[in-house]
């Protein structure tokens, strides 16, 4: 099981890379919106050099022509071979036939914003590197993304799929919990998540409790 941080911000990666957890980072264009007075090529390579590992950068030329995406695909694959490709699941199926196309290239794909089981699974087919299923917004939609979790990782396996399922739209610590128990193979958290994790009253508690033992016993020590 893989923690991937869903961030375009380099000094949150530079703040969680010491917890050694990390071993890729997820983005999209809301992620670099947040990002102000930024190159976008220049965000991207300062990220590679950061992290060791594979990043997500998705495909932005949502009317262009199969040409154009494979064009904007293979110009983010030659900026370093841990990039890979987010591709849309366009209902159409064009996804997937840019995903097929970019497998055949060598180009690692990361079929993206995924709600239900059958999209895993056609993502699967396809032959991408990920598919990246949404938590939340599987639940504004009024399903449950541990059900989808549980029946596409059951499918992933039991077929032999080499992709993986990253879960993504991750909004509080729990969410990761319940990610993770139902099988998913990566979880992709933002930094404002992934710093609430560490934390429990209860920990904070017994930390207070087992430091006043150690000044007590300090003090025992030295009247001897
Ligand atoms: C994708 O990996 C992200 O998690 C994406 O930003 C969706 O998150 P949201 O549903 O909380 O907007």
């Amino acid at each position: 099981m893989e923690i991937f941080l869903d961030t375009a911000n380099v000094e949150e990666i530079k703040a969680i890379l010491p917890w050694g957890i990390i071993s890729g980072v997820t983005t999209n264009q809301k992620i670099f919106l947040t990002e102000k007075g930024i190159n976008f090529k220049d965000r991207v390579m300062e990220i590679l050099n950061l992290v060791n590992g594979p990043l997500s950068v998705e495909l932005a030329k949502t009317g262009g022509t199969d040409k154009d995406l494979i064009e904007e695909a293979r110009e983010y694959a030659g900026w370093g071979s841990n990039i890979v490709i987010k591709v849309p699941m366009w209902g159409d199926g064009k996804g997937l036939r840019i995903a097929s196309k970019l497998k055949e290239l060598g180009i690692k794909t990361n079929i993206t914003c995924l709600i239900t089981t059958n999209q895993i699974l056609l993502a699967a087919k396809a032959g991408a590197t990920y598919a990246s299923l949404f938590f939340n917004r599987v639940r504004d939609a009024k399903e449950d993304p541990v059900k989808v979790i549980k029946e596409s990782k059951r499918i992933i396996d039991e077929s032999g799929f080499s992709t993986r399922i990253i879960v993504g739209s991750i909004r509080k610590p729990e969410d990761v919990n319940e990610a993770v128990v139902a099988g998913a193979h990566i979880v992709t958290i933002p930094y404002k998540i992934l710093v609430q994790m560490p934390f429990h009253w209860k920990t904070e508690e017994t930390i207070k409790e087992f430091d006043q033992a150690w000044l007590e016993f300090k003090k025992a020590e030295r009247s001897q």
